[in-house]
């Protein structure tokens, strides 16, 4: 049973995202409710439209797609459904390899594992923190070969079927060079964008640039449903594929018959009326994130032996996580003992994810020289970035961090 801050005192452990926090607080990543959201939940209730049919579904498919400029967009119950149901309708098959970041949440890598296929990780660049390009070619010219017309992973033998880069934090992969081999591989190009709504990549939106994008939805992310996720295409057979398959893949919905084995992955119309007024309010987010980062980067540059995310010149970040290392030899503390004291202060904050190639639950996946992404799990400490974060509540977190008025 999980005890409350109040019998544990504030631990790191107590402090972990969605956890309660004490009055007083400052939570690492909220969601933001004052627009629409009652009264478009009202008219699901008033209209009896609560489950997975209904207006609100089609319009926020519509207006997400819209929105990122793709021909068209799938409500799914998840961002990791979204992403599942993608290298599906990808084409990927059991024992395949798929091409994915090391640094990242989990959900892309156990989405890979869901289709039987078998990840192989990437290495993060030092800038970005990114799917680094270059370690992607490398693998992709020193560690495979075509045979038979097909790119096959020389050490293990598999066949290596898709390219799946996570723009992480908010900020896009460098996607050209990712493009470019992809295309001369013939391998299709799933986007994780399911963390930068609403950034750009050389002015596209992430989620338009591979041949499918994937968004999610849940509490913490720019804009939530509660729950939920959206993958968006250009490809009328892809979306089609991924329609039929996240609705139990009727084939005569009267007769119940089914040729295939689908999935009840369906966005509810309640889910959707919350989604349909927070986009309205996603452009307010992005300023809000935006304007957090600016803080964040007035109030600590300088500090010795922290670095602060960075923006490349090619890309518009949402700032959706604001995240800093913290170098223990130079700063004099490491990533953790930092979280600590933010904890004692009744401040959420967190570490980069464990790196998936050095994750027991996917162990035999293959993986070429990850060092930046272990650095980074080590040194990375995400602060809290909530757009409805108050400038007096950032000061506090950027006090603590400078351990000014903190014993
Ligand atoms: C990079 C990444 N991919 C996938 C997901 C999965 O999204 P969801 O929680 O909606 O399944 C998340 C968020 O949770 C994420 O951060």
């Amino acid at each position: 049973m999980k005890t409350t801050n109040s019998q544990q005192g504030n631990s790191i452990r107590d402090m972990e995202p969605g956890a309660p926090v004490r009055d007083g607080g400052i939570p690492l990543c909220v969601p933001e409710i004052h627009g629409n959201e009652w009264s478009y939940i009202k008219e699901c209730l008033d209209t009896n439209f609560v489950s997975s049919v209904g207006p609100f579904v089609d319009r926020f498919e519509s207006e997400l797609a819209l929105r990122i400029g793709t021909k068209y967009a799938v409500a799914t119950a998840s961002g990791t459904a979204a992403l599942h149901i993608s290298l599906l309708v990808a084409g990927v098959q059991p024992g395949d390899e798929v091409i994915v970041s090391t640094l990242t949440f989990i959900a892309p890598v156990n989405a890979i594992r869901y289709v039987g296929a078998w990840p192989v990780f990437i290495d993060a660049e030092p800038d970005f923190w990114q799917m680094d390009p270059e370690k992607l070619n490398e693998f992709l010219v020193n560690d495979c070969h075509v045979v038979h017309g097909e790119l096959h992973n020389r050490s293990t033998g598999r066949r290596v079927r898709a390219i799946m880069p996570v723009h992480i934090l908010g900020h896009p992969v460098d996607m050209d060079p990712v493009l470019e081999a992809a295309h001369r591989y013939g391998l299709p190009v799933i986007e994780d964008a399911t963390e930068s709504l609403g950034a750009e990549y050389k002015g596209k939106p992430t989620g338009h640039i591979g041949g499918i994008g994937c968004f999610s939805f849940n509490g913490n992310k720019i804009i939530t449903t509660g729950g939920g996720g959206m993958l968006v295409t250009d490809n009328p057979d892809w979306a089609l594929k991924a329609k039929y398959l996240t609705t139990q893949a009727k084939d005569d919905a009267f007769e119940f018959i089914h040729n295939e084995v689908g999935f009840n992955y369906r966005l509810t119309n309640i889910q959707a009326a919350l989604g349909c007024a927070q986009l309205e309010q996603l452009d307010d987010n992005i300023n809000s994130k935006r304007r957090i980062a600016d803080t964040y980067r007035a109030g600590l540059t300088g500090t010795l032996g922290v670095t602060l995310m960075k923006e490349a010149d090619w890309a518009f970040s949402i700032f959706w996580m604001y995240t800093i290392l913290v170098d223990p030899v130079r700063s004099g503390m490491d990533s953790r003992g930092l979280m600590r004291r933010l904890a004692e202060q009744n401040i959420q904050a967190r570490p980069l994810w464990q790196p998936a190639h050095l994750s027991p639950a996917h162990r035999g996946a293959y993986a070429v020289n990850c060092s930046n992404a272990e650095r980074l799990n080590q040194q990375a400490v995400s602060l809290p970035s909530s757009v409805g974060l108050k400038h007096l509540e950032q000061e506090r977190v950027i006090n603590t961090i400078l351990k000014k008025g903190v014993d």
